[in-house]
């Protein structure tokens, strides 16, 4: 099983209730560990930028859970190869609040200083991801 890297931004929908991030958390680290994917999940309340990383056929199943979650749209994949490391090995759902989101990081990342994922190259989105990340403790 080659281990890949899965990288992919949406947008909240007009499903999307308060608390819904808890319960999306919930099941993705529970998935996630079984399967032996680990990954880290950003939101700024607008969007979502998520980094998928494990099985390639477990990351393909849960990407077709994501893609038809109504609780966000315009799911755009930005990213899918092999590689030869994970990045989030301790995590198996890392969760990156928007307080952590700081224009100087996003503006380091990107080409506005406004965060917009859909705007992101893979690489810029994976760097924001891996700083923001391990700027948090391991594990939680
Ligand atoms: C932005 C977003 C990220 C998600 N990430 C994951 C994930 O990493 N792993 C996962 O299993 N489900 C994830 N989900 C939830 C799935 O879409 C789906 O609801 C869930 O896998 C269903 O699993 P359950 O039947 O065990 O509750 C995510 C949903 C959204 C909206």
């Amino acid at each position: 099983m080659y281990l890949t890297r899965l990288v992919y931004a949406s947008a909240i929908s007009e499903r999307f209730q308060a608390g819904d991030i808890e319960s999306i958390l919930q099941s993705a680290k529970r998935n996630n560990e079984k399967l032996h994917v680990t990954g880290s999940l950003l939101f700024n309340r607008k969007y979502f930028l998520q980094c998928l990383e494990g099985p390639r056929e477990a990351l393909n199943s849960i990407f077709q859970k994501i893609l038809s979650d109504q609780r966000h749209c315009k799911v755009c994949l930005m990213g899918f190869e092999s590689v030869r490391r994970r990045e989030f090995s301790n995590w198996s759902m890392h969760y990156i609040p928007d307080n952590l989101l700081t224009r100087e990081v996003t503006l380091k990342y990107s080409a506005d200083d406004v965060l917009n994922p859909f705007t992101m190259s893979s690489e810029g989105a994976m760097g924001l991801l891996v700083e923001l990340s391990h700027s948090q403790p391991q594990g939680s």
